[in-house]
């Protein structure tokens, strides 16, 4: 998926994927195929180029298919890795959305509801882990922008295909994505409003996107969940755990998000 949207450099056993200005930033990963043994010096060799090239410092990788990364990470000191269980959709259990609650995927014309839903990606992801909070429909309308060229462009040409959960007065409380591509998709960006949480909306929005994906014959369809409490959420609509992701990025630098939770 990042080569749509990054240019690519092979860095030592890392690939890297370089974001374009005013785009998502990425990541490097451990080269597909490549060796298995990674370094504390490969790790220094990658991230001394990220910085070169002013970009953030970030690797993502799977734990079962690199195992050594962990260590080499641990050991360059600068990198604060998190583990992310991966999962995949094994048998969908449908879900019925709460009362009052409208669920339904974007289309190209919709871009309030488009801003809506980034709107509610960047309030939802502000506050992590699972627990009802304050913050709601205020700071929503409050992060609420114009989207940018590049989503409208990717949502109307279905290269993501977002879900919201709305009230009865057309109000985004929650929304996810997933972005395809062949025939395998990554459900990214699940998040509710931290006022709406334990009510059912991020099941709802995770189950209709798996609908569309399974209506448009795409799969597997896979996910990395935040955290093992995050993980309870997809399980129950279906997904099982595979293996055991890892997100590296900067200390003390509180990402959007990883794999699973970034908002492509
Ligand atoms: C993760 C997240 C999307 C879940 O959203 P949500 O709308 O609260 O999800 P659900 O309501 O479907 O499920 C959450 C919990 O509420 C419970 N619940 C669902 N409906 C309920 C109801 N009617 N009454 C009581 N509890 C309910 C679920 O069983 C689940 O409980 P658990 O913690 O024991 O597993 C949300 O917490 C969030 O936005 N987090 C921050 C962003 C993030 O990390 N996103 C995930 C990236 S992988």
């Amino acid at each position: 998926m990042p080569r749509l949207h990054a240019s690519v450099e092979e860095v030592g056993p890392f690939t890297l994927f370089i974001g374009r200005p005013g785009g998502w930033p990425y990541y490097a990963r451990p080269q597909l195929g490549g060796k298995t043994i990674i370094a504390l010096a490969d790790v220094a060799l990658v991230l001394a180029k990220m910085r070169e090239l002013q970009i953030p410092t970030s690797i993502e990788w799977v734990h079962e298919t690199t195992p050594t990364l962990l260590d080499a990470v641990g050991g360059e000191g600068s990198l604060q890795p998190q583990e992310v269980p991966l999962m995949v959709l094994e048998l969908p259990i449908s879900v019925e959305a709460p009362a009052n609650i409208e669920i339904r995927l974007l289309r190209p014309s919709d871009r309030d509801l488009l801003a809506g839903s980034q709107a509610v990606q960047q309030v939802g992801f502000a506050v992590r882990g699972t627990a009802i909070g304050v913050e709601g429909a205020a700071e929503r309308d409050s992060a609420l922008k114009a989207p940018t060229a590049q989503e409208q462009e990717m949502l109307a040409n279905g290269a993501i295909r977002i879900a919201v959960a709305m009230n009865d007065t057309g109000q985004v409380l929650a929304t996810g994505r997933h972005i395809p591509i062949g025939d395998v998709t990554e459900v990214v960006g699940v998040a509710t409003l931290p006022s709406m949480r334990r009510r059912g909306l991020g099941a709802a929005i995770t189950a209709a996107l798996v609908d569309d994906a399974r209506a448009n014959e795409i799969k597997p369809v896979f996910l990395t969940a935040g955290s093992e409490e995050i993980a309870r959420v997809y399980s129950r609509i279906g997904f099982s755990r595979v293996a055991t992701g890892y997100v590296a990025e900067r200390r003390g630098f509180e990402p959007i998000g990883h794999i699973g939770t970034k908002t492509p």
